[in-house]
């Protein structure tokens, strides 16, 4: 059996920012509260699921840090000994305020997604938000020591392809790690979305026309980006070839939706309801069945060059 030792939880599908490839601007019909998985929901979960051998928990969204009190739920987390990390992916718009709560709180790191250095351009990408705050944002973290702090680029063609450069410029004497995410076709446009992705090898050799990069598979994260070292600086690389590089069959990760449904891909539309199911009474040793036979039925990989449809769910309802 697949060893899963890592669950992307999403806290929320709401978000404050609407990423072009992500969320429409008006009209996505949201959870209602009493659908949201509560904090003492997920913690019971997360405890039932330790002896499966869960040892790192990702908060996720939509974006996380707009769920009321995240803070009590990531104590909650942090009181479970076999939990050994807690992170959290967020766009960053809240983190200069946030920061230090989080750390006190007991979360372990911050992944924040960054898909441009320049003012305008990341206006246009995420329809609204302000590029300033986001970099306080993560100077803050860095900060409080929410380190290593790491950046989510999502690579687009004929969008961000002229900053590449710029983004190794920005990490090289900060103990920051960009990752370069291949745009998966998940969400609006998926015709668009095949033709922008901008594949990972491309972006590591256009990169090494000016850096030397030296692999390093040190930097483990359980997750899916190779990583490699900016010979010479602080900072480092990471690339997640979600297209190119399908890694489906190392994949050690199960999600839960917000609405408490596990999906044992991001890609392939199959959802458990295990939140009826908590609903309903059920004990630990059935949750732990319950899933184990998920774990099993992991597929083996995805399609993603099909493309996705306009029917299905969402990255923002997922949680990336
Ligand atoms: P680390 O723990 O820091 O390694 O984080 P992570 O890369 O696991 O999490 P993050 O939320 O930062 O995700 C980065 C990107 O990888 C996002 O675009 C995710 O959608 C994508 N990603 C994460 N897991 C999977 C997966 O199982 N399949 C695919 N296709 N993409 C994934
Ligand atoms: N393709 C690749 N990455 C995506 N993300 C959101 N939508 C997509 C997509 N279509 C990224 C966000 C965030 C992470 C959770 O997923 O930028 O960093
Ligand atoms: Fe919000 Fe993240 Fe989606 Fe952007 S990518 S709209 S920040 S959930």
């Amino acid at each position: 059996m697949r060893q899963i030792d890592y669950i992307r939880i999403s806290v929320t599908d709401r978000c404050n920012l609407r990423c072009v490839y992500c969320m429409p601007e008006k009209g996505v019909e949201l959870l209602k509260h009493n659908d949201l998985m509560s904090f003492e929901e997920i913690y019971n979960l997360v405890k039932a699921l330790v002896p499966l051998g869960i040892k790192k928990v990702r908060l996720t969204g939509g974006e996380p840090l707009v769920r009321k009190n995240i803070e009590e739920l990531i104590k909650l987390l942090r009181s479970i000994p076999e939990i050994e990390d807690i992170t959290l992916t967020t766009n960053g718009i809240l983190l200069e305020d946030m920061a230090e709560g989080l750390k006190k709180a007991g979360l372990s790191r911050v992944n924040v997604s960054l898909d441009s250095l320049d003012e305008e351009k990341f206006k246009k990408i995420t329809r609204w938000g302000s590029l300033d705050k986001v970099l306080t944002g993560i100077d803050k973290a860095i900060k409080v020591g929410l380190n290593p702090v790491k950046l989510n680029v999502v690579a687009i063609k004929g969008f961000n392809d002229d900053e590449f450069i710029n983004f190794i410029d920005f990490v090289y004497n900060k103990k920051i790690q960009v990752r370069f995410i291949e745009l998966m076709p998940i969400g609006e446009s998926d015709e668009e979305a095949i033709l922008k992705h901008y594949p990972i090898d491309a972006i590591k050799k256009l990169i090494e026309t000016k850096y030397e990069l030296k692999f390093n598979d040190n930097i483990r994260t359980n997750g899916p980006a190779e990583n490699y070292n900016i010979v010479g600086g602080v900072g480092s690389v990471g690339f997640i070839g979600a297209l190119s590089h399908k890694f489906c069959s190392s994949c050690n990760r199960l999600r839960l939706t917000a609405d408490g449904r596990f999906r044992p891909c991001l890609y392939i539309d199959q959802e458990y309801d295990v939140l009826k199911l908590i609903r309903s009474g059920a004990s630990d040793d059935e949750l732990r069945t319950f899933v184990e036979e998920i774990i099993l039925g992991k597929p083996e990989g995805h399609n993603m060059e099909d493309g996705w449809g306009n029917q299905r769910r969402k990255m923002s309802q997922i949680g990336g």
